[in-house]
């Protein structure tokens, strides 16, 4: 399976070099004066394959379960960017190892635009999780841009004894061992924060992992699990409708879509904050004019009115236009290895 994956990524990887060196060589010159110049005008070149992309439908990975927080920006995504480059864009859930199995899958597929992946803070949160990553995220792809940033919520149950944030703090110290904390696995933001929060109050709690926090938060509301850190993508019809606790925001500041719910730094936990951030990948050695094209569809997409419209009601931000340029995602992941990988080293937390 992998050695049928590398032969693909190798045969994709060498055909544009293939089409450049056949449009170069004396004998098509040749041909080509004697074809005359409408011939010429047909011959294959890299950039001339570039610029006809795409020709079939694209894949879009998804690291985590279906109808989660990630698969909701996805397919906001995808479909606002089938628009612009005229193509359908499938969504593809490939779940596991806290969202690496999809990396590693695109960081290994043919570099031709035809398979993408979208992804969060997991994407620099991984390298110090996973000693065998079997990717390097800042070498093994291409970028496209960022999304939009997530706030996250903290909630439990519906029927944990604890309603705010200090009563929940004195509920886990006086029932050690016996708390359980959800999460979508080593590299999810639901990990991610779960682990601050462990280390903001001094306790360590159960983890049960998921494919995703869809699944995650389906045993919440059925009370399997006590607590959840999940983003406002998935969480604000459930906080709305009561049917979930909730002990507060992660952002640094109160969010527009609860601006009477307190941020866990205000409620007692000092510099506490986590949001999440979403860019668009290619493998790496993707065509700069793929590239180009994938981008340009996902300015469009963000300056659509109803892409706008269906991510504020999420609870989500879209990105400045710096952050939606490749360069802003590389620079961004960059900074975000840098500022993760030491906390998570500290915190002792590994996946292997
Ligand atoms: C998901 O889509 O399930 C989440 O993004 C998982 C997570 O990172 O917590």
């Amino acid at each position: 399976m992998a050695g049928s994956k590398q032969q693909r990524h190798r045969q994709a990887g060498s055909e544009y070099a293939a089409q450049a060196k056949r449009a170069q060589a004396p004998w098509r010159w040749m041909a080509l004066a004697a074809l005359g110049v409408a011939a010429a005008l047909t011959a294959p070149a890299p950039a001339r394959a570039a610029d006809a992309y795409p020709t079939r439908p694209i894949t879009m990975v998804v690291p985590f379960a279906a109808g989660g927080p990630t698969d909701v920006v996805a397919r906001t995504m995808a479909a606002a960017m089938s628009k612009t480059l005229g193509q359908s864009v499938v969504v593809e859930n490939r779940l596991g190892a806290g969202g690496t199995v999809s990396a590693a899958y695109v960081a290994k597929a043919a570099p031709d635009g035809y398979t993408i992946l979208i992804h969060h803070n997991g994407m620099a949160t991984a390298p110090a999780l996973y000693s065998k990553l079997p990717y390097k995220p800042l070498t093994d792809f291409s970028f496209v841009g960022q999304v939009a940033d997530v706030p996250m919520t903290l909630l439990g149950r519906h029927d944990l004894p604890a309603r705010t944030l200090p009563e929940l703090i004195a509920y886990i110290r006086q029932n050690q061992g016996k708390v359980n904390l959800a999460n979508a696995g080593l590299g999810a933001v639901s990990q991610l924060c779960g682990m601050l929060f462990q280390k903001a109050i001094g306790v360590e709690l159960t983890a049960i992992p998921y494919q995703g926090t869809a699944p995650a938060m389906t045993a919440l509301l059925g009370s399997q699990v006590d607590i959840l850190c999940d983003q406002t993508t998935q969480t604000l019809p459930h906080i709305k409708a009561d049917k979930v606790k909730l002990y507060g925001v992660t952002t640094s500041t109160r969010i527009k879509a609860l601006p009477d719910t307190a941020t866990l730094a205000e409620s007692g936990l000092k510099g506490f904050e986590v949001k999440v951030w979403h860019g668009i990948y290619a493998p790496h050695g993707t065509p700069p004019a793929v590239i180009d094209r994938l981008n340009g569809a996902l300015r469009t997409a963000l300056k659509d009115p109803a892409v706008a419209a269906r991510l504020a009601d999420l609870g989500a931000e879209i990105v400045p236009q710096d952050k939606q340029t490749p360069e802003g995602l590389r620079t961004w992941l960059q900074s975000e290895i840098e500022k993760w990988s030491p906390i998570i080293k500290a915190a002792g937390v590994k996946a292997d």
